[in-house]
């Protein structure tokens, strides 16, 4: 089975009132432990690649090769789109040249006549090549890779506007956070998300900063049209811990337990129990 576009998955999650997971990668075992949770799970899934991950992993190319081949390797059955995340125009073409089934271009930073017009450009070429889009409006607070939000609230009459464009789903800033979130953090503001879910009229809503929100915030955003969730921070945090757990104890000294597929097998094994943990959570369990 081929690599498909994250339209239809997050449709029916829509319509269904659950959410799908969009998991970053960083390298080979990250898709492997993802995949293997979706399949797992038998939950459709987003693989999510930021810029400075494809840098990492040797471009664009490289990345769908990898994903392609593990993807058959493994058997993986269930729905798998490979998504650019907070993508650049150029990077938005680029990726889509590269074989990408989804792309996010992130206009956020621009003034809203420029989003308008770079997001209408990237949705009529996507759409041409039956490819999903993902825009944003507002900003996501914090860092990841290289892209600074202030995190401030996206407006709900720019949200319209760019969900008229045909965009297939939209991130919107609710006060949602890249990263580690502060322990005076005030929470997700659902009187905004309300808002832009109804002056959108249902178009289904990204909630990125998947990492450490509360559960029952994230079942509450789920009920407000959020139908794709991203993840990121998380699973760095369960690799690092299992790995680091794994030297603590003094195993890479034992047995050959420096090889790396040794080493790095703890970490790959706790991603993919937090991955299973997360598509349960989400909802998108089941639903391949
Ligand atoms: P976290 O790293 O906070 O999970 O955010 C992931 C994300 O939103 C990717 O765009």
């Amino acid at each position: 089975m081929v690599l498909v576009s994250a339209k239809e998955m997050i449709e029916k999650a829509h319509a269904g009132h659950y959410a799908i997971g969009q998991f970053n990668i960083n390298n080979l075992e990250w898709t492997k432990a993802i995949l293997a949770a979706a399949q797992e799970a038998n939950s459709p899934v987003i693989l999510g690649v930021s810029e400075g991950a494809a840098k990492y992993m040797c471009g664009f190319k490289t990345v769908v090769a990898m994903v392609k081949g593990i993807h058959d390797q493994m058997g993986i059955t269930v729905p798998v789109a490979i998504h650019l995340d907070h993508g650049s125009f150029d990077g938005a073409k680029n990726a889509i040249e590269a074989g990408f089934t989804s792309v996010m271009f992130d206009g956020s930073h621009f003034p809203i006549e420029e989003n308008i017009a770079k997001s209408k450009e990237i949705i009529e070429h996507a759409h041409s090549l039956g490819i999903s889009v993902e825009c944003e409006v507002g900003s996501i607070g914090g860092e990841e890779d290289g892209v600074v939000g202030a995190g401030e609230f996206a407006d709900p009459q720019e949200c319209k506007t760019i969900s008229d464009l045909g965009v297939d789903f939209l991130a919107a800033g609710i006060g949602n956070i890249h990263g580690k979130y502060p322990a005076n953090w005030p929470g997700l503001n659902f009187e905004v998300l309300g808002k832009i879910q109804e002056l959108t009229e249902g178009k289904p809503l990204v909630l990125h900063g998947g990492s450490g929100i509360p559960a029952e915030q994230v079942a509450k955003a789920i009920t407000l049209g959020v139908s794709k969730i991203n993840v990121n921070t998380e699973l760095q945090l369960e690799f690092a811990a299992a790995t680091r757990e794994y030297i603590m104890a003094g195993k890479d000294q034992e047995s050959k337990g420096y090889d790396p597929r040794k080493l790095l097998a703890p970490g790959a094994k706790a991603i993919q129990t937090k991955v299973v943990a997360m598509m349960n959570q989400f909802g998108s369990a089941n639903k391949a």
